[in-house]
């Protein structure tokens, strides 16, 4: 366990010499991911999603630190993305102002801070469809994405704060429709569900970065594993602990030992071995699910496994220390592989999540 911490360090200490040089080198940019090791490119984004997730990271780095320069930095970058509290664009809310407004908020208890993660998760619910009972994804009315239910959180957090039950009810029938549309038997998720926009009749289950509209895409995965527990948190309806330990349950018999699954679980002989970024996100999920489940012997495989993917990441294949001008901290990551973007790369999400799931292991010593 020693000698996870002392990895769990060097990583924090890695993160540090890394964000200090992506900032000084491109102020105010907001990198999504790198091609070929570097953050800036003329890549295409597919969707702005990620631009809290550089703030986040510098909130993690001032909470391990608590050194003021980057608490300065990371006031900064979550300023920067304050205007997206309207943002009714995308799906994305609670990906910008969880990782910043509240981090910032929970630091402070300051309710103006607080107003803009309430504005923000009012805004989400606007996306709301009462025909089908979901939140649309940004690509069309008719489309929900698996990935909101890494977003309702900040809903249900804005109902809790206001008291308005309409905003309950929005974020808790999205959880019932995306548990009964997307999560699978077996536990796997489809990354997206297609709906009839006239009649609410759910269709048929989809992809765009998974291998095919029936396969287990793995980041998806992560994410429902990841939100149904976040769900579960808020509401205590067991019902979504029941579909977090499902999710995690697949997660942990399809992958292999080392933790870290590839894209898609059921593409055949894939070129590429690794989504390091749903390995991140599982690591962090399954630490919150390890807290969440009554069970001792389930929290402490779940810990168990969420320890072992840190471990893998926080090695020589995974963290980007030994690989001369790599510019990200997570390598083999793989944001969208039909449109190659950001394939065996270093993803701004994956960053975040692994600095938080390398964080939980060592507040935990
Ligand atoms: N758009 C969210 C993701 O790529 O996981």
């Amino acid at each position: 366990m020693s000698q996870l911490l002392d990895k769990c360090q060097q990583t924090m200490d890695f993160a540090a010499v890394q964000l200090e040089r992506l900032i000084t080198t491109y102020p105010d940019y907001f990198p999504m991911y790198t091609v070929n090791g570097k953050w800036k490119h003329e890549g295409e984004a597919w969707t702005n999603w990620c631009e809290g997730f550089l703030g986040g990271q510098l909130w993690l780095l001032y909470e391990h630190t608590q050194d003021a320069e980057w608490r300065e930095k990371a006031e900064h970058y979550s300023r920067l993305v304050e205007h997206r509290k309207t943002d009714r664009n995308v799906h994305d809310l609670g990906f910008l102002f969880w990782s910043t407004w509240k981090r910032w908020y929970d630091l402070t208890g300051d309710p103006a801070i607080n107003e803009v993660v309430v504005e923000a998760g009012q805004t989400l619910a606007l996306r709301f469809k009462e025909k089908g009972q979901y939140l649309r994804s940004f690509v069309a009315d008719e489309s929900l994405f698996i990935d909101i239910m890494m977003n309702v959180g900040i809903i249900f957090y804005a109902a809790q704060q206001t008291g308005d039950e309409n905003l309950w009810r929005v974020a808790n029938q999205h959880c019932l429709t995306t548990r009964r549309v997307l999560v699978r038997g077996d536990g796997s998720t489809s990354h997206e569900g297609i709906f009839d926009v006239n009649t609410g009749e759910f269709l048929r289950q989809s992809t765009h970065q998974g291998w095919r509209d029936d396969s287990s895409w793995a980041r998806g995965l992560a994410w429902a594993l990841y939100g149904f527990g976040t769900a579960y948190a808020f509401t205590h309806d067991v019902r979504y602990l029941e579909t977090a330990v499902a999710c995690a349950n697949f997660y942990i018999e399809h992958t292999p030992e080392h933790g870290v699954p590839r894209n898609d679980w059921d593409e055949p002989d894939p070129a590429l071995p690794y989504e390091s970024s749903a390995a991140a996100i599982a690591a962090s999920g399954l630490w919150n699910l390890s807290k969440l489940v009554g069970s001792p012997a389930l929290a402490y495989s779940y810990k168990a496994y969420a320890q072992r993917i840190v471990d893998t990441l926080t090695g020589p294949e995974f963290l980007a220390n030994e690989t001369p001008g790599w510019e990200g901290i997570l390598k083999h990551g793989m944001y969208h592989q039909r449109k190659d973007l950001g394939v065996d790369e270093s993803v701004m999400w994956g960053e975040y999540f692994f600095l938080e799931a390398v964080s939980k292991v060592l507040n935990d010593a």
